[in-house]
């Protein structure tokens, strides 16, 4: 297994990857490979945290990482990253593969001074990566609240403090579904269903700390 930077030659092993590892996961069909397709091209992306997992010559797993700012209630305004999406190909998930691109890419943020990594995602995955409620931290949202999936990784000790924060991520996560549809005629046709692992979801999404 090797871990290495992701290459043009790769976007659409990459793509057709994330397709097969989100698809009617959280919603029927999804939007994951067209927010890879348009990502790299923002202004946001950060292309030294652009990582892929190699297999005998197959792209098993992909992580990407954006720009986003962590403003405190005293006005500082702090770098911060924010990766998504990440997928490991649904035939080598639970071996191991993602754990190693978190714990790979984690170094790297650390070495780039960057204080914390924030994140929207599912609790179950990242708990155990040392990620924490944003409300642990006293991270909110832009509107002060603090989503349940709302993930907060605090990669330099105690940075957070005593103060209040917000985070303002990339506005390229805002896609535009219909174009998404569009993009994924370009593939294989697959079926979309409704699955519980929606439902879940969807119950996330709705949920706040207080
Ligand atoms: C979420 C995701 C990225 C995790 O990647 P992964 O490679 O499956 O994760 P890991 O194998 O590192 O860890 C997952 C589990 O496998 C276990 N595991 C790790 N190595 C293992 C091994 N050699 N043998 C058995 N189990 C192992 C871990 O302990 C962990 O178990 P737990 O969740 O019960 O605590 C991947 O499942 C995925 O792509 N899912 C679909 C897309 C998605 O949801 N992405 C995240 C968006 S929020």
């Amino acid at each position: 297994m090797n871990i290495r930077l992701e290459t043009k030659d790769d976007y659409r092993q990459v793509e057709e990857l994330a397709r097969e590892a989100f698809w009617n996961l959280y919603t029927p069909g999804c939007d994951e490979h067209y927010l890879c397709h348009i990502l790299r091209e923002h202004k946001d992306f950060i292309k030294d945290l652009d990582f892929v997992v190699e297999l005998n010559n197959t792209i098993i797993a992909s992580i990407m990482y954006t720009e986003s700012f962590l403003l405190s209630d005293d006005n500082e305004a702090v770098r911060a990253v924010s990766f998504g999406p990440l997928c490991v190909h649904p035939d080598h998930q639970r071996k191991g593969v993602g754990t190693a691109l978190i714990e790979h890419t984690k170094s790297l943020v650390k070495d780039m001074n960057i204080p914390a990594i924030i994140i929207y995602g599912d609790p179950h995955n990242y708990s155990k990566h040392g990620f924490k409620n944003g409300i642990d931290y006293k991270v909110s949202n832009m509107d002060g609240e603090y989503p349940l999936g709302l993930l907060v990784l605090e990669v330099q000790q105690g940075f957070f403090g005593n103060k209040k924060w917000k985070i303002k991520q990339t506005d390229a996560f805002c896609l535009d579904h219909e174009k998404a549809i569009e993009f994924d005629q370009q593939f294989v046709e697959k079926e979309k269903k409704v699955t519980y692992s929606q439902e879940l979801f969807k119950m996330i999404i709705r949920s706040y700390l207080r």
